[in-house]
């Protein structure tokens, strides 16, 4: 008899864009010339400060466990980053590896089996998968151009239902680069506590938005979860760190699960993102933000020359996500011609659910400028030969 796996391993469905990569690679091995405008994260190495602390702390021999929920100084300049906005006590925060490990645990603190968890299709993936490990009710609300792809109060109250628990937003969106409005977000919350559920607010992407000063979630009160990392704004994916910031009362049970699930945060990585903190880091960080503002600027013209719709303007993130039933009304098979005939990745409307996804693609500019006016040339070229 051949031993089964659980139901839930076998229902977790595949992340296409990590298919769509990996088909890349083989065509690079091979020799193919492929522009990347798939990739979920900066193309910039981490920033120096940050390399040059991560070596020293190896010198020192830094290689233990640091406490469950993180190193204090860590901690305390994670806090101290809210400072202009809003005092946070630093208990307030537990260091996990990466926004998923804080996905990972805020979930396990606040959803019992069947439990609802709203959230916007689109929207990142691994959101619904992880819901769904932990057995949870996804309900996943489509949105759209009218509420620039995110939940509206409307909305919420709208698709509630007597099991939900949870609203989890996430502000830029991966994929559409939109953010939800302070206004939104506070009526929001309020909706939320009234009918005593939870907020999580996913603000990964905040430190690259454009043109705008957007205030953390964290501004609007005391009673929700804050989930943000060191990945994106500051280049340290590989380096797995990140933070959730929980109320007061969830404190004491968050940091038990942390102890339970991972241990700690890596340490290396952890004195690694201090330095991405210091104020001798924010310069490049800077420069780096005003270099994704500029390639999206390029290439949003671009896609919408080619024949895509992109019905709201991205505020933040690196990602655009564009109609494209002007070309094609099968996204996935869109994408893997364009990749094998034009040599050009990108990720197709399905990795992020169900709303209208066939005819949705998302363009990461995670690249070069000149890469993005190559990849848009091999994409024009290849769809007008196909028109
Ligand atoms: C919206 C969003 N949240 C969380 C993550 C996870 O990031 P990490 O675990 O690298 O911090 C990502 C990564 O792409 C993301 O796009």
């Amino acid at each position: 008899m051949t031993a089964r796996m659980a139901k839930r391993a076998q229902q977790i469905a595949p992340f296409h864009v990590m298919r769509i990569l990996q088909q890349a690679r083989e065509l690079e091995a091979q020799g193919r010339s492929i522009i990347h405008m798939e990739i979920g994260e900066p193309d910039f190495a981490s920033p120096a400060t940050v390399i040059r602390a991560g070596k020293q702390a190896l010198d020192e021999k830094r290689t233990h466990y640091t406490a469950a929920n993180g190193l204090p100084e860590l901690r305390d300049a994670i806090a101290n980053q809210y400072s202009e906005q809003v005092m946070i006590d630093a208990q307030r925060i537990i260091v996990t590896p990466g926004a998923s490990g804080a996905l990972q645990l805020v979930m396990a603190t606040l959803l019992d089996p069947a439990d609802g968890i709203m959230m916007a299709d689109p929207g990142y993936p691994c959101n619904r998968h992880i819901a769904s490990l932990f057995n949870a009710d996804v309900q996943a609300v489509a949105v759209n151009q009218e509420t620039d792809y995110q939940l509206s109060a409307e909305l919420v109250e709208r698709n509630w239902r007597d099991n939900t628990r949870v609203v989890l937003i996430a502000s830029p969106s991966n994929p559409t680069g939109t953010l939800i409005s302070p206004d939104q977000l506070s009526e929001i919350y309020q909706l939320v506590q009234g009918k005593g559920a939870h907020l999580i607010v996913d603000e990964i992407y905040h430190g690259l938005v454009y043109n705008q000063q957007v205030p953390s979630a964290l501004s609007y009160g005391d009673q929700l979860f804050v989930i943000n990392s060191f990945s994106k704004f500051y280049g340290m994916t590989g380096w797995r760190v990140g933070w959730l910031v929980v109320p007061d009362q969830y404190i004491e049970v968050a940091n038990r699960l942390a102890q339970n699930m991972f241990l700690a945060a890596p340490t290396i990585s952890q004195y690694a993102a201090l330095a991405a903190l210091d104020t001798e880091t924010r310069p490049e960080l800077l420069r780096r933000r005003d270099i994704f503002h500029q390639r999206r600027d390029i290439l949003l013209p671009l896609i919408e020359q080619t024949g895509f719709k992109v019905r709201t303007r991205p505020g933040g993130a690196f990602y655009i996500y564009a109609d494209c039933s002007a070309i094609s009304d099968d996204s996935m098979k869109l994408c893997d011609t364009l990749l094998h005939d034009a040599g050009v990745a990108i990720t197709p409307g399905e990795d992020f659910g169900s709303n209208n996804s066939r005819v949705y693609v998302r363009f990461s500019y995670a690249n070069t400028i000149e890469n993005l006016q190559e990849g848009m040339r091999r994409i024009q070229l290849a769809t007008r030969n196909a028109n």
